[in-house]
């Protein structure tokens, strides 16, 4: 059997940053992205090949096996659900923060509230740690919206800048975690590919490291 590996690269911002950490790791994508449908894509090195796909759903190829190793945000990680995955590197990269917000000015209300957010999970263990009842509204995006609306009393959501919220009279309460993008290994190629598997993730420790 050859050793050919198989990366699940998160589509987006985090593509951007992630490109010259394996460039700098000896793989370089042959094709310009930008300029095709594929979502494979052959790299220099031979028996390295590419995936791009939602950042969402990197963590379920990498534990299915789809690919061997993958990069994806720390909070998509947590609202997966940890366990399958190994995940031996912090990339440092698409760093940011997922927080709790509010209207500006007011406090959480007591008892009972609504909170929207994409992140159902997180946000239903956070609540619970806390020992607040809250009700979670599912939403794909432009949670800041909600609670102008009146949708909800407050959002979990991605704050870098600030510069949404404040754009929509929200402001930042309490901090679940600081993110940023992981590298994640199946469980199975860490143990049948480890030598191709172990030598990736330490040129990329390698390449992060160079930028600290
Ligand atoms: P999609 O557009 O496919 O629905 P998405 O909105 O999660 O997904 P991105 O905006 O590229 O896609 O975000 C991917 C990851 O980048 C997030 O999971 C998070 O880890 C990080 N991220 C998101 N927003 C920011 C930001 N404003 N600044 C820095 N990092 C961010
Ligand atoms: C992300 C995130 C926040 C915003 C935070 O949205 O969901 O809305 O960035 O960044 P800031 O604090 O610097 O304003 P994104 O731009 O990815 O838009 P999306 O709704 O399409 O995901
Ligand atoms: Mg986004």
């Amino acid at each position: 059997m050859t050793d050919s590996i198989t990366i699940a690269l998160s589509k987006g911002r985090i593509l951007e940053e992630t490109l010259p950490l394996l460039a700098d790791a000896g793989i370089e994508l042959v094709d310009d992205i930008k300029k095709t449908r594929k979502l494979v894509f052959p790299t220099t090195d031979p028996n390295v090949r590419v995936l791009i796909i939602r950042a969402t759903d990197v963590p379920t190829y990498v534990e299915y096996g789809g690919a061997d190793l993958g990069v994806t945000g720390k909070d998509v990680l947590m609202e997966h659900g940890g366990g399958g995955l190994y995940e031996p590197l912090d990339l440092n990269i698409s760093r940011c923060r997922l927080m709790t917000a509010g209207p500006q000015g007011e406090t959480t209300p007591p008892g009972r509230i609504r909170v929207a957010t994409k992140f159902v999970d997180i946000a239903r263990r956070y609540y619970a740690a806390q020992g607040r009842q809250a009700d979670i509204i599912k939403l794909y995006g432009a949670m800041e919206l909600a609670p102008i609306l009146g949708l909800a009393d407050e959002i979990v959501d991605i704050v870098d800048t600030g510069n949404t919220m404040r754009a929509n009279g929200l402001e930042e309460r309490e901090l679940i975690e600081n993110i940023s993008s992981r590298l994640v290994v199946n469980r199975a190629s860490m143990k049948m590919k480890h030598k191709p598997v172990n030598a990736i993730i330490e040129q990329l420790a390698a390449a992060v490291d160079k930028r600290r």
